[in-house]
């Protein structure tokens, strides 16, 4: 689609940056903090970049004035942040711990003061270990009851003070890597038992959803999820066909639930003849039914491409690991990865990587606001985007961040193009405002507009030292966007 001129960004548009309780708190005991999956996974060797962990992170805990300064300087409008669940409820439930919860109360209130919305992520990934220990974690609805309490005492406490809630960070990926491939707690490698989880996570979504409305009516509440809208691999029909069944395992399985309150409905059929359909109990659909967000979050990195599956295409399965003739083999591949049968994943020519082999396409993210605007019709916030870089302090503390900057203004541009095309945004965080933890890549991956003095080996000073982009940004914001505009030969 061709515009001869692009909209202005919409008046309030909320410019952003996020963080996760996780990666940027440490004080990982303080103040009677309960540990959560996080804090005992980190610490088992070879879990982590180097062992890495987030125990004292970029001490954000100790630091909250300090950073929120900063993003006054810098001029957001929001900062989207994660309340660490058990600093709230050290076990996941029961009494509340007030010396914890004042953490939340000072951040709120210095945003506040600061004219910065504060935008509340209730779980980005750190459950209470008791509750892993108790009820086995995400695999029980004791656990999906025990998230609505907290969730409860949360949105009552921060009435009038927080409006834009955010349920679930990426559900798609702590499923995924937690359940699925055992690379983040539990370290469960099982589908079915990821089904499982994760149907009881989509249960826990639309109750707190439902809940938080009838606390208060004007509370926009939401998940954040992690898209990547899928290429065909090129025009064969076999390729189109492979990336609308990536579309739809990929992400139409958790978006079409949160919006529609049921699952695909083809590709529930093919986990239902393969015996991997989740159990949906009676009264499952109304409790999903109840749950309409009023936006939909997205976390935009890249997408991916797809071609036709291994069982039909001869000559990808030769290639590949795995023996058609072998019927163990093929009980194992579909047990455990049934997306085999509909698509493969294929390298994308077109499209260049960051240093840790991310694929860089900003005009994906216009491809994937239009996608999930075009199925849902819901407002989209940009809950994340960004890229992580080795980024170096120089003597005089400066830091010479261009390729950030090139990154996050193709994407702004792009994103400001799906406007113009018709897409109703609500805002833009970009990940993320301090460096912090990268749960699996360490401290030297670097998201941040304002530099950490730290690494995986020592924390150093921690003092923050601002970026480039930080200066970047802060006119971006300033300008309300609309200065990013297309350069001379770019399209
Ligand atoms: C998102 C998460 O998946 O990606 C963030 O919500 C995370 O918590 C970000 O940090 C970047 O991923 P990574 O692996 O580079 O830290």
């Amino acid at each position: 689609m061709y515009h001869a001129k692009l909209d202005t960004f919409p008046a309030g548009f909320l410019w952003g940056a996020a963080s996760a309780a996780y990666q940027v708190e440490g004080a990982a005991d303080a103040d009677g903090k309960g540990k959560s999956v996080w804090d005992e996974f980190s610490k088992v060797p070879g879990k982590t970049f180097e062992n890495t962990n987030g125990d004292v992170a970029v001490d954000h805990y100790h630091r909250v004035l300090e950073d929120v300064a900063l993003m006054k300087e810098m001029g957001l409008k929001t900062y989207r942040f994660s309340i660490a669940w058990a600093r709230v409820f050290p076990s996941g439930e029961g009494e509340v711990n007030e010396d914890g919860s004042r953490f939340y109360d000072r951040l709120i209130h210095a945003l506040l003061a600061n004219g910065i919305e504060p935008m509340v992520t209730l779980y980005h990934w750190d459950l209470p270990l008791a509750l892993e220990k108790k009820y086995g974690g995400w695999r029980s609805r004791k656990t999906a009851d025990a998230f609505v309490e907290y969730a409860r005492v949360v949105m009552e406490r921060y009435r009038h003070q927080v409006k834009y809630w955010i349920t679930f960070n990426e559900q798609n990926v702590f499923m995924s890597l937690g359940y699925r491939f055992g690379a983040h707690p539990p370290g469960i490698r099982d589908f079915k038992t990821m089904m499982e989880a994760n149907h009881i996570v989509n249960l826990a979504n639309a109750r707190v959803v439902k809940l938080a409305h009838e606390i208060d009516p004007s509370y926009r509440i939401g998940p954040s999820f992690g898209y990547g809208p899928s290429y065909s691999y090129d025009c064969d029909p076999n390729h189109v066909l492979a990336a609308m069944n990536a579309d739809a395992f990929n992400n139409d399985w958790w978006l079409d639930v949160y919006v529609k309150g049921r699952y695909p409905k083809a590709l529930l059929y093919q986990l239902e003849k393969a015996g991997l359909a989740p159990t949906i109990r009676e009264g499952d659909y109304d409790i999903l039914a109840q749950g309409r967000p009023d936006f939909l979050g997205m976390n935009y990195y890249h997408g991916g491409t797809v071609q036709w599956n291994r069982y039909e295409n001869q000559t990808l399965a030769d290639g590949k690991d795995f023996n058609k003739t072998d019927p163990y083999q093929m009980q194992a591949q579909w047990s455990q990865a049934p997306e085999t049968r509909m698509f493969e994943t294929a390298k994308n020519p077109h499209l260049k990587t960051t240093a840790w082999g991310w694929e860089i396409d900003p005009v994906g993210f216009r491809v994937a606001l239009r996608k999930m605007y075009d199925r849902y019709e819901l407002p989209i916030l940009v809950t994340e985007n960004g890229i992580g870089a080795i980024d170096k302090l120089e003597a005089d503390h400066t830091i010479k961040d261009p390729y950030r900057i090139e990154y996050l203004r193709t994407h702004i541009l792009e994103m400001r193009k799906a406007i113009t095309d018709g897409v109703e945004v609500l805002g833009y965080c970009a990940w993320s405002f301090t460096d912090l933890l990268s749960w699996l890549n360490g401290y030297k991956k670097r998201y941040g507009f304002v530099y950490v003095d730290r690494d995986d080996k020592s924390e150093r000073t921690l003092n923050r030292y601002k970026k480039d982009s930080f200066f970047w940004y802060r006119d971006v914001i300033a300008q309300n966007g609309n200065a990013i505009e297309e350069k001379e030969g770019e399209q």
